[in-house]
C-alpha cells in the first residue's frame, strides 16, 4: 500500500482537538470481539476511534491490522487468541486488548501489541509509532475515562451503554477484578447525555451494562467536592447536590423519565446489591423491562462460601420471592457454574433443587475453568471432565422444562415485542422478558414495536402471529 500524509483530526473525550499525522490513512483493520457485551461495547469504542482516524474496517483475510479484544473468563476463551494469534502472526500485525491475563499477555508480547482498554484513545498513535505496548501498570495519558469516547454502535436500534468498569468483589473463580481492575462508576451526567442523544436517533432499546451493575455508585458532575452543607448543631446533612452521588435505582430512575418509547434492560445484578429500592424501581418504571438477571452460581451455601459470593441460598430465595411478588411477569435468569473444587454429588443436588423451586427462564451454565491469579486456582480442579460434562447436562435439561413452563403460560396472550431481525419471511424479536419470538411477515420490521399473539412454546423461544392489520 503506498503511504501518505495526511492530517487526521481525532476528536477526543469531551470534545478535545488531538492532531496526528497519520502514514498509511487508509490502513484496514478488523476486530475480533470475545467475551461479554462489556466487551462488545469496548469494541464500539475501538472502532470510533479508528475510524476517526482514517481505518477502515474489512474482513479478517484482508486486513493488514488484526485487533483482538481478549475475554479470559474461562480457558477455552484464550485458547482461541493463542491460535488466531498463531495463524496471523507471520502475516498481521496483532493488537490485543480487553481482558488479558499478565502470564498471557508475556507469552503473547514477541507476537502481539498488548494495549489497556483505559488507553485506547491513543491507539492510532501506539500503531503509528510502533510503540511498545503500554501495559495495566503504566500511567494513563489520558487520564479522562475511555468510556467517554463516542461509540460507533453496530446496530441503529439497539444500544449497548457501560456505566461502570471492573469488580471489587474477588468470587474465588474469577479473572475479571484481574483483568478489569477495580469498580469505577461512570459519572451520572455522562451516561444521561449519552442515552438522551441515543433516543432522539431513534434507539428503542438501552441496555446498561457492568460487572456488578447493581452497585453502580456514580457522582452527578464532574465537580471537586465542596464542602457538604452544615445545619445547626452537631449534625451535617447531606443534600443531593452536583457533589452527590446517585445509586443505580436512582440512575434507572432518571432515564425511565426520559421522554420517549423506549425499552431499559440492565445486566449483571450481583445477589449482594438487589436493594428493595432496585426491586421497586424496575415494577414502577414502565420503561424498565421485568426481566432480572440474577446469577446464583451455586446452589449450596458451603460451594457459595468458598467461591466468596458473600449471600446464602436462604438470602437469594428470599431476594427472588420479593422480586416475583413485587415485578408483575418478571422473566428469571441466571449464571450457574458446575464442577467447582470439591462440589461432591450432594452438592450439586442442591442446586438442582434451587433450579426446581425457582423455575428460571434462562440459565447459562458453566463448567468451572480454573483461571490463573484467581483463588480457586490453588483447590485442586478436582471434579474431572466428563462429570463436570454431566452435571451440565442435568440441568440444562431441566432448564429446559422450566423454560418451557413459563414460556406456556404466555400462549394466547398478545405481547409487545421488539423485532431484531426479518428475513426469508421471518422476523425475530424479544419481548421484554428477553424471550425470543418468531413470527410471519412480509414486511421488514427490524427495529419496531409490534404486538405478537402466541401461538406455540419451545424452551428457547416463542411462535407467534403478527396482527394482519400491520403484517
Ligand atoms: N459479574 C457477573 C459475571 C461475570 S463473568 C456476576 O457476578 O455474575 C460471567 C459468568 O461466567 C459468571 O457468572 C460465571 O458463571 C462464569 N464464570 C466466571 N468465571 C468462571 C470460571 N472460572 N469457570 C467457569 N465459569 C466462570
Ligand atoms: Fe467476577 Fe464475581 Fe465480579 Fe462477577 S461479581 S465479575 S463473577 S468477581
Ligand atoms: Fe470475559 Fe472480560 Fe467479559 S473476562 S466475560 S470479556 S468482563
Amino acid at each position: 500500500m503506498k503511504s501518505r500524509l495526511t492530517p487526521i483530526v481525532i476528536h477526543g473525550c469531551r470534545g478535545e482537538l488531538d492532531f496526528y499525522y497519520l502514514y498509511s490513512a487508509l490502513m484496514k483493520y478488523f476486530i475480533k470481539t470475545f467475551g461479554c457485551q462489556m466487551n462488545k461495547a469496548d469494541s464500539e469504542r475501538i472502532v470510533a476511534v479508528l475510524e476517526q482516524a482514517g481505518f477502515q474496517n474489512c474482513s479478517e483475510n484482508e486486513t493488514d491490522l488484526l485487533i483482538i479484544n481478549v475475554c479470559s473468563v474461562r480457558e477455552r476463551a484464550v485458547a482461541r487468541v493463542y491460535s488466531l494469534v498463531s495463524k496471523w502472526q507471520k502475516k498481521k500485525k496483532i493488537i490485543l486488548t480487553g481482558c488479558l491475563l499478565e502470564k498471557d499477555e508475556k507469552k503473547l508480547q514477541n507476537q502481539t501489541q498488548f494495549i489497556n482498554i483505559k488507553n485506547i484513545a491513543s491507539l492510532p498513535q501506539i500503531i503509528k509509532n510502533k510503540k511498545q505496548a503500554i501495559n495495566k501498570k503504566q500511567k494513563i495519558k489520558n487520564k479522562k475515562s475511555y468510556l467517554n469516547i463516542k461509540p460507533h454502535h453496530s446496530d441503529n436500534f439497539q444500544a449497548y451503554i457501560p456505566i461502570m468498569n471492573g469488580c471489587n468483589n474477588f468470587c474465588a473463580y474469577c479473572v475479571v477484578p484481574y483483568t478489569r481492575g477495580r469498580e469505577i462508576s461512570r459519572l451520572s451526567e455522562k451516561i444521561i447525555t449519552e442515552v438522551k442523544g441515543l433516543i432522539k436517533e431513534g434507539y428503542k432499546e438501552i441496555t446498561l451494562l457492568g460487572q456488578n451493575v447493581n452497585s453502580y455508585c456514580g457522582k452527578i458532575k464532574d465537580q471537586p467536592s465542596s464542602p457538604e452543607p452544615q445545619v445547626e448543631g452537631k449534625s451535617k446533612v447531606k443534600m443531593k447536590n452536583q457533589n452527590s452521588k446517585i445509586n443505580f435505582a436512582e440512575l434507572l430512575q432518571i432515564i425511565d423519565a426520559i421522554p420517549g418509547k423506549f425499552w431499559i434492560r440492565f445486566v449483571t445484578s450481583h445477589p449482594k446489591d438487589m436493594s428493595n429500592e432496585l426491586i421497586k424501581t424496575v415494577a414502577s418504571c414502565n420503561k424498565v423491562c421485568g426481566y432480572i438477571h440474577l446469577p446464583i452460581q451455586s446452589g449450596d451455601d458451603e460451594v457459595l462460601k468458598k467461591m466468596n459470593r458473600k449471600y446464602t441460598v436462604a438470602k437469594y430465595l428470599s431476594l427472588i420471592a420479593k422480586i416475583k411478588k413485587t415485578i408483575p411477569n418478571v422473566s428469571l435468569s441466571t449464571d450457574i457454574i458446575v464442577g467447582f473444587p470439591g462440589e461432591t454429588r450432594k452438592q450439586f443436588q442442591n442446586t438442582v433443587k434451587i433450579m426446581q423451586k425457582i423455575n428460571y427462564d434462562m440459565a447459562y451454565i458453566a463448567r468451572y475453568s480454573p483461571r490463573p491469579q484467581t483463588a480457586a486456582a490453588k483447590l485442586p480442579d478436582n471434579i474431572s471432565n466428563q462429570e463436570k460434562k454431566r452435571r451440565y447436562t442435568i440441568l440444562n435439561k431441566l432448564l429446559q422444562k422450566t423454560a418451557l413452563k413459563n414460556n406456556q403460560k404466555l400462549v394466547g396472550r398478545e405481547i409487545e415485542v421488539l423485532v431484531e431481525n426479518c428475513k426469508e419471511g421471518f422476523c425475530f424479536g424479544k419481548t421484554r422478558g428477553f424471550k425470543t419470538v418468531k413470527f410471519q411477515s412480509k414486511k421488514n420490521h427490524t427495529g419496531q414495536f409490534v404486538m405478537i399473539k402466541i401461538i406455540k412454546a419451545n424452551p428457547w423461544g416463542l411462535l407467534g402471529k403478527i396482527n394482519p392489520a400491520v403484517k
